[in-house]
């Protein structure tokens, strides 16, 4: 059995279902639900045997040493955090406690689990930590994409918070020889993703004619990954990963914001033409920029390329493309989440936001 943290959020659910799918052992998932927990996203998993949901915080260290003493997990998969750069803008101490102090409870625990396990199995097991891209901080249009042991230059709450779970995780590889894994993931899209991120806000907000909001001047480049392809690259990692060693998992594509919501809105046109919102890119507002907000991000995966022989998709328009039809064909969902917590933050966050 293996341990997944954060399995109802967007990534970790997805983690779970290919799982489920391609590999033989079990799931046993922890997640406290904060407001980016969905147990939806697992709803096909609900009469699976091979997958057990457990609600609670990774803060909890009983409860986290009790979970390993049942269920014996032969690797941790930890994907639990505050994960959204606005939110830690507004309450960084929520980040910190979740993504430092929580990194570093499962850690210990973990530790004290792995250390009593029988030196055959302590050598197979693996703690797998899900990283960012955004601890390299913001690059300049002609540097080089970053690379595997370039410096930390983390530039909101939320980066820095990872940045420093990083580190815990290195120390504890480099001090008890415990085995760890790190990758830096680039920008996800996909399914189960939730709204206040950009790719599903632009999608929910086109469909309902709202204002599909561009910070600054919409040129910041991220480099998009399929959530599918970031799952096939972590289970790769898993499998054949050396303990100790970081792994970049980058897109192939580093486009600006503004071609990613043109796109959306472009494949919307198509996709719905009777709509009243025709052409959606005429609701397009660029409004006040994110503070501190980090201009370009790019991972060099040359090293995943080599060592384990991952690639990511060259078709980003193709998987879109499918992204939007899946959310087009999951509407419930969407309405079902955006009930609640997010309806309050968009309220809040962007009604204070001029258009510029
Ligand atoms: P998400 O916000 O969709 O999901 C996070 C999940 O963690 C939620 O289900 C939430 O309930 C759970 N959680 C939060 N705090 C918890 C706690 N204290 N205890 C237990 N569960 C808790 O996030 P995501 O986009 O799926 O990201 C997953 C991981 O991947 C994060 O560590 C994130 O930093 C990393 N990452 C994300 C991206 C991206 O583009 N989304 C890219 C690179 C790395
Ligand atoms: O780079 C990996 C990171 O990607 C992950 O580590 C984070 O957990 C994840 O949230 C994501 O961070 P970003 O800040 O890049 O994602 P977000 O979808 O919030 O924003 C993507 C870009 O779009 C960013 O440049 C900000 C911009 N944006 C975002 C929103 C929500 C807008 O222009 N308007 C918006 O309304």
């Amino acid at each position: 059995m293996i341990f997944v943290t954060g399995g109802a959020g967007f990534i970790g659910s997805n983690f779970i279902l290919q799982w489920i799918e391609k590999e033989k052992s079990s799931v046993l998932t922890l997640d406290k639900l904060t407001y980016a927990g969905n147990l939806n996203n697992l709803a096909n998993l609900e009469l699976n045997s091979r997958h057990t949901f457990v609600k609670g915080d990774i803060q909890d260290r009983h409860l986290v040493s009790e979970l390993l003493k049942k269920h014996t997990p032969t690797a941790i998969v930890h994907f639990a955090a505050e994960t959204h750069v606005d939110r830690s803008i507004y309450n960084p101490e929520q980040f910190v406690k979740a993504n430092v102090n929580g990194t570093c409870v499962l850690l210990d625990e973990t530790l004290k689990y792995w250390k009593q396990l029988p030196s055959a199995e302590q050598e197979s097991f693996r703690f797998l930590y899900v990283s960012t891209d955004e601890v390299f901080g913001s690059l300049s249009s002609n540097a080089r994409p970053s690379i595997e042991g370039d410096p930390y230059a983390p530039n909101s709450p939320y980066a820095a918070s990872k940045a420093s779970a990083d580190h815990i995780v290195r120390a504890f590889h480099h001090t008890y020889k415990f085995p760890t894994l790190t990758t830096y993931a680039s920008n996800n899209f996909g399914p189960y993703q939730f709204p206040e991120k950009l790719i599903p806000l632009v999608i929910v907000n086109a469909l309902q004619g709202q204002p599909l909001p561009l910070y600054g001047d919409g040129l910041q480049i991220r480099n998009w990954l399929h959530v599918e392809e970031h799952c096939q690259a972590l289970r790769l990692v898993l499998s054949k990963g050396v303990p100790g060693e970081c792994y970049n998992i980058g897109g192939q594509h580093e486009v600006t914001n503004k071609e990613i919501v043109t796109l959306i809105c472009d494949i919307l046109d198509g996709l719905r033409s009777d709509s009243q919102y025709l052409p959606h890119r005429s609701l397009i507002k660029h409004i006040k920029d994110r503070p501190g907000h980090d201009r370009r991000y790019a991972l060099d995966s040359t090293k995943i390329a080599k060592k384990l022989g991952w690639h990511s998709s060259s078709d980003l328009k193709a998987k879109l493309y499918q992204t939007v039809v899946w959310y087009l064909e999951n509407l419930r969902w969407v309405e079902n989440v955006v009930s609640g917590d997010y309806r309050q933050w968009m309220n809040a966050h962007y009604s204070e936001k001029e258009t510029v």
